[in-house]
Protein backbone atom coordinates (compact mmCIF):
# COMPACT_ATOMS: atom_id res chain seq x y z
CA UNK A 1 0.00 0.00 0.00
CA UNK A 2 3.26 2.61 0.39
CA UNK A 3 3.49 4.56 -2.50
CA UNK A 4 6.33 5.38 -3.55
CA UNK A 5 7.83 9.31 -2.20
CA UNK A 6 8.94 12.12 -4.63
CA UNK A 7 9.17 14.88 -2.75
CA UNK A 8 12.85 15.34 -1.15
CA UNK A 9 12.87 16.21 2.01
CA UNK A 10 9.86 14.33 3.18
CA UNK A 11 11.07 11.14 4.05
CA UNK A 12 12.78 12.97 6.72
CA UNK A 13 9.87 14.95 7.64
CA UNK A 14 7.83 12.16 8.35
CA UNK A 15 10.33 10.46 10.26
CA UNK A 16 10.43 13.64 12.97
CA UNK A 17 6.99 13.51 13.08
CA UNK A 18 6.31 10.58 13.92
CA UNK A 19 9.07 10.54 16.73
CA UNK A 20 6.69 13.82 17.89
CA UNK A 21 3.60 11.99 18.07
CA UNK A 22 4.82 9.24 19.80
CA UNK A 23 6.00 11.93 22.62
CA UNK A 24 2.12 12.41 23.75
CA UNK A 25 -0.41 10.67 21.53
CA UNK A 26 0.65 7.37 19.63
CA UNK A 27 1.09 4.41 22.08
CA UNK A 28 0.96 1.39 19.87
CA UNK A 29 3.47 0.34 17.21
CA UNK A 30 0.55 -0.20 14.45
CA UNK A 31 -0.73 3.65 14.88
CA UNK A 32 2.63 4.48 14.70
CA UNK A 33 3.95 2.26 11.21
CA UNK A 34 0.78 3.65 10.10
CA UNK A 35 2.04 7.07 10.29
CA UNK A 36 5.49 6.52 8.95
CA UNK A 37 3.97 4.30 5.71
CA UNK A 38 1.56 6.99 4.69
CA UNK A 39 2.67 9.78 2.69
CA UNK A 40 0.98 13.26 4.62
CA UNK A 41 1.98 15.71 1.97
CA UNK A 42 0.63 13.64 -0.49
CA UNK A 43 -2.92 14.71 0.85
CA UNK A 44 -1.88 18.18 1.02
CA UNK A 45 -1.77 19.44 -2.62
CA UNK A 46 -0.18 22.95 -2.95
CA UNK A 47 0.69 23.13 1.34
CA UNK A 48 4.62 23.37 2.15
CA UNK A 49 6.26 20.42 3.54
CA UNK A 50 7.25 21.92 6.40
CA UNK A 51 3.16 22.56 7.37
CA UNK A 52 2.07 19.05 6.11
CA UNK A 53 4.45 17.58 8.69
CA UNK A 54 3.92 19.86 11.72
CA UNK A 55 1.98 17.70 14.15
CA UNK A 56 -0.32 20.38 15.71
CA UNK A 57 -1.47 22.21 12.14
CA UNK A 58 -4.26 21.56 10.44
CA UNK A 59 -4.19 22.15 6.15
CA UNK A 60 -6.98 24.37 4.80
CA UNK A 61 -8.95 22.85 2.17
CA UNK A 62 -12.04 24.66 1.53
CA UNK A 63 -14.10 27.71 2.97
CA UNK A 64 -17.09 29.01 3.14
CA UNK A 65 -18.21 32.61 1.19
CA UNK A 66 -17.24 34.34 4.90
CA UNK A 67 -13.98 32.87 4.61
CA UNK A 68 -14.62 30.37 7.66
CA UNK A 69 -12.84 26.69 7.01
CA UNK A 70 -15.34 24.06 5.98
CA UNK A 71 -12.52 21.53 5.15
CA UNK A 72 -9.65 21.24 6.68
CA UNK A 73 -6.62 18.24 6.53
CA UNK A 74 -6.81 17.54 10.61
CA UNK A 75 -3.62 17.87 12.52
CA UNK A 76 -2.10 14.62 12.79
CA UNK A 77 -1.38 14.82 17.05
CA UNK A 78 -5.06 14.49 17.09
CA UNK A 79 -5.82 12.26 14.23
CA UNK A 80 -2.86 9.71 16.49
CA UNK A 81 -4.99 10.13 19.61
CA UNK A 82 -8.57 9.49 17.94
CA UNK A 83 -6.94 6.19 16.73
CA UNK A 84 -5.41 5.46 19.74
CA UNK A 85 -8.65 5.61 20.87
CA UNK A 86 -10.54 3.47 18.53
CA UNK A 87 -8.03 0.34 18.52
CA UNK A 88 -8.51 -0.56 14.96
CA UNK A 89 -7.73 -3.69 14.13
CA UNK A 90 -6.89 -5.47 10.72
CA UNK A 91 -9.49 -6.88 9.17
CA UNK A 92 -11.90 -4.27 10.48
CA UNK A 93 -14.55 -2.58 8.42
CA UNK A 94 -14.21 1.22 9.43
CA UNK A 95 -16.29 4.22 8.23
CA UNK A 96 -14.55 7.49 8.45
CA UNK A 97 -17.18 10.99 8.47
CA UNK A 98 -15.37 13.57 7.13
CA UNK A 99 -12.88 12.97 4.39
CA UNK A 100 -9.96 14.41 3.38
CA UNK A 101 -7.98 10.63 2.09
CA UNK A 102 -5.12 10.77 4.65
CA UNK A 103 -6.82 9.90 7.67
CA UNK A 104 -8.82 7.22 5.66
CA UNK A 105 -5.19 6.19 4.51
CA UNK A 106 -3.39 4.88 7.67
CA UNK A 107 -7.08 3.74 8.88
CA UNK A 108 -6.74 1.53 5.86
CA UNK A 109 -2.96 0.76 7.13
CA UNK A 110 -4.22 -0.06 10.40
CA UNK A 111 -7.37 -2.63 8.91
CA UNK A 112 -4.42 -3.75 6.31
CA UNK A 113 -5.56 -5.84 2.71
CA UNK A 114 -8.50 -8.04 4.53
CA UNK A 115 -10.12 -4.79 5.97
CA UNK A 116 -12.59 -2.48 4.32
CA UNK A 117 -12.63 1.92 4.79
CA UNK A 118 -15.23 3.91 3.43
CA UNK A 119 -14.65 7.60 4.04
CA UNK A 120 -18.18 9.93 3.46
CA UNK A 121 -18.45 13.49 3.08
CA UNK A 122 -20.86 16.25 2.33
CA UNK A 123 -19.04 17.96 0.32
CA UNK A 124 -18.14 16.84 -3.29
CA UNK A 125 -15.14 19.29 -3.79
CA UNK A 126 -13.82 18.04 -0.59
CA UNK A 127 -14.45 14.14 -1.94
CA UNK A 128 -13.08 14.77 -5.73
CA UNK A 129 -9.84 15.68 -3.78
CA UNK A 130 -9.38 12.50 -1.48
CA UNK A 131 -10.60 10.58 -3.93
CA UNK A 132 -7.59 11.82 -6.30
CA UNK A 133 -4.91 11.98 -3.32
CA UNK A 134 -5.68 8.59 -2.17
CA UNK A 135 -5.42 7.07 -6.00
CA UNK A 136 -2.04 9.51 -6.27
CA UNK A 137 -1.03 7.84 -2.95
CA UNK A 138 -1.43 4.63 -4.00
CA UNK A 139 -5.26 3.78 -1.58
CA UNK A 140 -7.15 2.89 -4.39
CA UNK A 141 -8.62 0.38 -2.62
CA UNK A 142 -10.56 3.08 -0.19
CA UNK A 143 -14.37 3.21 -0.42
CA UNK A 144 -15.24 7.24 -1.05
CA UNK A 145 -18.68 8.44 -0.53
CA UNK A 146 -20.55 11.93 -1.13
CA UNK A 147 -23.80 12.42 1.52
CA UNK A 148 -24.93 14.08 4.47
CA UNK A 149 -23.87 11.47 7.08
CA UNK A 150 -26.25 12.34 9.51
CA UNK A 151 -28.02 9.67 7.73
CA UNK A 152 -24.74 7.00 8.33
CA UNK A 153 -23.19 5.22 5.03
CA UNK A 154 -25.93 2.19 5.35
CA UNK A 155 -24.59 0.44 2.13
CA UNK A 156 -21.19 -1.21 4.10
CA UNK A 157 -23.26 -1.42 7.76
CA UNK A 158 -22.04 -2.75 10.57
CA UNK A 159 -19.20 -1.18 10.74
CA UNK A 160 -16.97 -1.91 13.57
CA UNK A 161 -15.53 1.37 13.99
CA UNK A 162 -17.00 4.70 13.22
CA UNK A 163 -14.83 7.52 13.26
CA UNK A 164 -16.25 10.80 13.38
CA UNK A 165 -14.00 14.25 11.86
CA UNK A 166 -16.08 16.49 12.19
CA UNK A 167 -17.61 18.41 15.13
CA UNK A 168 -21.02 16.51 15.85
CA UNK A 169 -23.93 17.97 18.37
CA UNK A 170 -25.29 15.15 18.87
CA UNK A 171 -25.49 11.26 17.70
CA UNK A 172 -27.81 10.08 14.86
CA UNK A 173 -29.79 7.07 15.47
CA UNK A 174 -27.64 5.80 12.24
CA UNK A 175 -24.40 5.68 13.70
CA UNK A 176 -25.55 3.77 16.43
CA UNK A 177 -27.12 1.42 14.83
CA UNK A 178 -24.87 1.38 12.05
CA UNK A 179 -22.21 -0.34 14.64
CA UNK A 180 -21.30 -3.91 15.34
CA UNK A 181 -22.13 -5.36 18.37
CA UNK A 182 -19.10 -4.89 19.94
CA UNK A 183 -18.29 -1.44 17.73
CA UNK A 184 -16.84 1.71 18.40
CA UNK A 185 -17.77 4.74 17.84
CA UNK A 186 -15.12 7.97 18.10
CA UNK A 187 -16.70 11.61 18.47
CA UNK A 188 -16.13 15.15 18.40
CA UNK A 189 -18.95 15.64 20.59
CA UNK A 190 -19.36 19.56 21.46
CA UNK A 191 -21.57 20.57 24.70
CA UNK A 192 -22.07 24.21 25.02
CA UNK A 193 -19.08 25.20 22.97
CA UNK A 194 -16.23 22.91 23.94
CA UNK A 195 -15.76 20.02 21.62
CA UNK A 196 -14.16 16.45 22.98
CA UNK A 197 -13.20 13.31 20.90
CA UNK A 198 -15.04 10.72 22.60
CA UNK A 199 -14.57 6.55 22.10
CA UNK A 200 -17.92 5.22 23.18
CA UNK A 201 -18.80 1.58 23.16
CA UNK A 202 -22.37 0.00 22.86
CA UNK A 203 -24.33 -0.42 26.79
CA UNK A 204 -27.64 -1.85 26.30
CA UNK A 205 -29.58 0.54 24.18
CA UNK A 206 -27.16 3.55 24.76
CA UNK A 207 -22.92 3.88 24.68
CA UNK A 208 -20.92 4.29 27.22
CA UNK A 209 -17.53 6.12 27.42
CA UNK A 210 -14.13 4.42 27.49
CA UNK A 211 -11.90 7.91 26.93
CA UNK A 212 -12.29 11.78 25.81
CA UNK A 213 -9.68 14.50 25.00
CA UNK A 214 -10.27 17.92 24.44
CA UNK A 215 -10.54 18.30 20.31
CA UNK A 216 -11.12 21.12 17.62
CA UNK A 217 -13.10 20.27 14.55
CA UNK A 218 -15.15 22.19 11.43
CA UNK A 219 -18.73 22.24 12.31
CA UNK A 220 -20.85 19.20 11.24
CA UNK A 221 -23.42 20.81 8.28
CA UNK A 222 -26.11 19.61 6.72
CA UNK A 223 -29.71 17.83 8.92
CA UNK A 224 -27.27 17.58 12.02
CA UNK A 225 -26.04 20.90 12.41
CA UNK A 226 -25.49 22.66 16.11
CA UNK A 227 -28.92 24.01 17.74
CA UNK A 228 -26.95 26.25 19.55
CA UNK A 229 -28.03 30.04 20.56
CA UNK A 230 -26.00 33.05 21.38
CA UNK A 231 -26.63 36.83 21.66
CA UNK A 232 -24.42 39.37 22.08
CA UNK A 233 -24.56 41.82 25.32
CA UNK A 234 -22.32 44.44 23.32
CA UNK A 235 -19.54 44.60 21.10
CA UNK A 236 -17.05 42.07 22.20
CA UNK A 237 -18.99 40.15 24.34
CA UNK A 238 -21.38 36.90 23.99
CA UNK A 239 -22.79 34.31 25.94
CA UNK A 240 -23.97 31.09 24.26
CA UNK A 241 -26.31 28.30 24.82
CA UNK A 242 -27.52 24.94 24.02
CA UNK A 243 -29.82 24.03 26.98
CA UNK A 244 -33.50 25.06 25.52
CA UNK A 245 -34.07 25.16 29.16
CA UNK A 246 -31.58 28.20 29.39
CA UNK A 247 -32.92 31.98 28.29
CA UNK A 248 -31.04 34.52 27.04
CA UNK A 249 -31.86 37.89 27.47
CA UNK A 250 -29.27 40.22 25.67
CA UNK A 251 -30.47 43.43 26.77
CA UNK A 252 -30.95 42.56 30.92
CA UNK A 253 -27.44 40.70 30.92
CA UNK A 254 -25.95 43.94 29.38
CA UNK A 255 -27.63 45.84 31.78
CA UNK A 256 -26.65 43.43 34.50
CA UNK A 257 -22.52 43.62 33.43
CA UNK A 258 -22.75 48.07 34.02
CA UNK A 259 -23.62 46.76 38.04
CA UNK A 260 -21.03 46.30 40.47
CA UNK A 261 -19.22 42.93 40.46
CA UNK A 262 -19.53 41.23 42.99
CA UNK A 263 -16.19 38.53 43.84
CA UNK A 264 -16.72 35.62 45.76
CA UNK A 265 -13.90 32.68 46.58
CA UNK A 266 -14.25 29.49 46.93
CA UNK A 267 -11.11 28.57 49.23
CA UNK A 268 -10.33 25.59 46.95
CA UNK A 269 -7.16 25.40 44.81
CA UNK A 270 -8.16 25.98 40.44
CA UNK A 271 -6.36 22.86 38.93
CA UNK A 272 -7.46 20.52 36.27
CA UNK A 273 -8.75 22.84 34.22
CA UNK A 274 -10.49 20.94 31.63
CA UNK A 275 -12.34 18.34 33.94
CA UNK A 276 -13.82 21.56 36.51
CA UNK A 277 -15.34 23.03 33.09
CA UNK A 278 -16.16 19.50 31.91
CA UNK A 279 -18.39 19.60 35.66
CA UNK A 280 -19.67 23.05 35.67
CA UNK A 281 -20.50 23.09 32.44
CA UNK A 282 -22.29 19.57 33.20
CA UNK A 283 -24.07 20.65 36.49
CA UNK A 284 -24.45 24.31 36.05
CA UNK A 285 -28.39 24.37 36.28
CA UNK A 286 -29.32 27.01 33.41
CA UNK A 287 -26.15 26.37 31.32
CA UNK A 288 -24.62 29.00 29.57
CA UNK A 289 -20.95 30.17 28.28
CA UNK A 290 -19.99 33.83 28.21
CA UNK A 291 -17.14 34.78 25.29
CA UNK A 292 -15.40 37.78 25.85
CA UNK A 293 -12.80 39.85 23.13
CA UNK A 294 -9.50 40.99 24.46
CA UNK A 295 -10.70 44.80 24.28
CA UNK A 296 -13.29 44.24 26.49
CA UNK A 297 -11.15 42.18 28.64
CA UNK A 298 -8.76 44.91 28.76
CA UNK A 299 -11.09 47.84 29.89
CA UNK A 300 -11.85 45.57 32.86
CA UNK A 301 -15.65 44.38 32.12
CA UNK A 302 -15.05 41.22 32.18
CA UNK A 303 -12.36 38.97 33.58
CA UNK A 304 -9.49 37.04 31.07
CA UNK A 305 -11.28 34.05 32.07
CA UNK A 306 -13.88 34.57 29.46
CA UNK A 307 -11.03 34.82 26.72
CA UNK A 308 -11.88 31.35 25.73
CA UNK A 309 -15.50 31.26 26.82
CA UNK A 310 -15.87 30.64 30.51
CA UNK A 311 -18.91 28.38 32.34
CA UNK A 312 -21.69 31.03 32.78
CA UNK A 313 -24.85 30.74 35.23
CA UNK A 314 -27.90 32.91 34.28
CA UNK A 315 -30.63 33.91 35.06
CA UNK A 316 -33.31 36.62 33.62
CA UNK A 317 -31.10 39.80 34.71
CA UNK A 318 -28.13 38.03 36.44
CA UNK A 319 -25.35 36.27 35.48
CA UNK A 320 -21.93 34.39 37.25
CA UNK A 321 -18.44 32.96 36.02
CA UNK A 322 -15.85 31.03 37.31
CA UNK A 323 -12.50 33.52 37.93
CA UNK A 324 -9.12 32.63 39.81
CA UNK A 325 -6.04 34.33 41.74
CA UNK A 326 -3.09 33.40 43.20
CA UNK A 327 -3.31 31.80 46.75
CA UNK A 328 -0.45 30.26 48.20
CA UNK A 329 -3.26 28.43 50.85
CA UNK A 330 -4.47 26.43 48.31
CA UNK A 331 -1.25 26.06 46.31
CA UNK A 332 -1.18 27.74 42.94
CA UNK A 333 -4.39 29.20 42.20
CA UNK A 334 -7.99 29.13 44.57
CA UNK A 335 -11.16 29.47 42.45
CA UNK A 336 -13.29 32.01 42.49
CA UNK A 337 -16.74 33.31 40.87
CA UNK A 338 -17.56 36.68 39.91
CA UNK A 339 -21.56 38.02 39.54
CA UNK A 340 -23.41 40.69 38.43
CA UNK A 341 -27.31 42.08 38.39
CA UNK A 342 -29.71 42.14 41.03
CA UNK A 343 -29.75 38.31 41.23
CA UNK A 344 -25.68 38.04 42.13
CA UNK A 345 -25.06 36.92 45.37
CA UNK A 346 -27.58 34.29 45.02
CA UNK A 347 -25.84 33.45 41.79
CA UNK A 348 -22.63 33.42 43.22
CA UNK A 349 -23.34 31.11 46.15
CA UNK A 350 -25.12 28.51 43.93
CA UNK A 351 -21.72 28.33 41.48
CA UNK A 352 -19.37 28.71 44.69
CA UNK A 353 -21.41 25.69 45.84
CA UNK A 354 -20.56 23.84 42.50
CA UNK A 355 -16.87 24.71 42.53
CA UNK A 356 -16.33 23.42 46.91
CA UNK A 357 -18.39 20.33 45.55
CA UNK A 358 -16.40 19.40 42.95
CA UNK A 359 -13.01 20.20 45.04
CA UNK A 360 -14.72 17.96 47.87
CA UNK A 361 -16.32 15.05 45.98
CA UNK A 362 -15.01 14.80 42.33
CA UNK A 363 -11.52 16.44 41.85
CA UNK A 364 -8.94 13.78 42.45
CA UNK A 365 -11.33 10.86 41.39
CA UNK A 366 -10.41 10.09 37.88
CA UNK A 367 -11.89 10.60 34.56
CA UNK A 368 -15.45 11.58 34.43
CA UNK A 369 -17.98 8.68 32.38
CA UNK A 370 -19.96 9.67 28.99
CA UNK A 371 -23.16 7.83 28.56
CA UNK A 372 -25.92 8.29 25.71
CA UNK A 373 -29.34 7.58 25.69
CA UNK A 374 -31.40 7.83 22.44
CA UNK A 375 -34.46 8.65 22.25
CA UNK A 376 -36.80 10.91 23.84
CA UNK A 377 -35.46 12.61 27.05
CA UNK A 378 -37.79 11.15 30.74
CA UNK A 379 -39.97 13.46 31.64
CA UNK A 380 -38.74 16.04 33.79
CA UNK A 381 -35.46 15.48 32.21
CA UNK A 382 -32.23 15.34 34.72
CA UNK A 383 -31.25 18.66 35.41
CA UNK A 384 -27.81 17.46 34.47
CA UNK A 385 -28.65 15.81 31.36
CA UNK A 386 -27.25 17.38 27.98
CA UNK A 387 -30.55 17.11 25.66
CA UNK A 388 -30.47 16.60 22.26
CA UNK A 389 -32.35 15.71 19.25
CA UNK A 390 -32.52 12.16 19.19
CA UNK A 391 -31.13 11.31 22.60
CA UNK A 392 -29.45 12.99 25.65
CA UNK A 393 -25.68 13.53 27.30
CA UNK A 394 -24.94 12.55 30.99
CA UNK A 395 -21.81 12.87 32.78
CA UNK A 396 -20.52 11.08 35.90
CA UNK A 397 -17.97 10.92 37.90
CA UNK A 398 -17.16 7.65 39.85
C1 LIG B 1 -11.90 18.13 9.52
S1 LIG B 1 -12.50 17.74 7.94
C2 LIG B 1 -12.11 16.05 7.74
C3 LIG B 1 -10.68 15.69 7.99
C4 LIG B 1 -10.26 14.38 7.46
N1 LIG B 1 -10.93 13.27 8.06
C5 LIG B 1 -8.73 14.18 7.53
O1 LIG B 1 -8.29 13.13 7.18
O2 LIG B 1 -7.98 15.06 7.85
C6 LIG B 1 -14.25 17.66 8.25
C7 LIG B 1 -15.07 17.32 7.03
O3 LIG B 1 -16.40 17.01 7.44
C8 LIG B 1 -17.24 17.34 6.37
N2 LIG B 1 -18.63 17.38 6.82
C9 LIG B 1 -19.28 18.40 7.44
N3 LIG B 1 -20.56 18.05 7.69
C10 LIG B 1 -20.72 16.80 7.19
C11 LIG B 1 -21.83 15.92 7.14
N4 LIG B 1 -23.03 16.24 7.62
N5 LIG B 1 -21.65 14.71 6.54
C12 LIG B 1 -20.43 14.37 6.03
N6 LIG B 1 -19.37 15.17 6.06
C13 LIG B 1 -19.50 16.36 6.65
C14 LIG B 1 -16.69 18.65 5.83
O4 LIG B 1 -17.08 18.86 4.49
C15 LIG B 1 -15.19 18.43 6.00
O5 LIG B 1 -14.58 18.05 4.81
Amino acid sequence: MTAIDDAPGADVLRTAMVRELRKDAITSENVASAFAAVPRHRFAPGADLELAYAIRSTVPVKKDEHGLETSVMSAAHLQAVMLEQAGVEPGMNVLEIGSNGYNAALIQELVGGRGQVTTVDIDADVVKQARTCLDDAGYGQVRTVIADAEGGVPDGAPYDRIIVTVAAWDIPPAWINGLTEKGRLIVPLTVCGTTRAIALDRDGDGLVSSSYCLSRFVPMQGEGVARERSVMLRDGVAVQSDDPRTSLNAEALNDALNSPRLVRWSGEAYDLPDELELYLTINLPNRARLHASQDVVGQEVVEASALLGVPALVSKDSIAYRTRRENADTGGFESGVIAHGPQAEELAEQYVDLLQRWARDYRRRGAATFRYLPGPAPTPPPEAAVLRRHGIVTVTWA
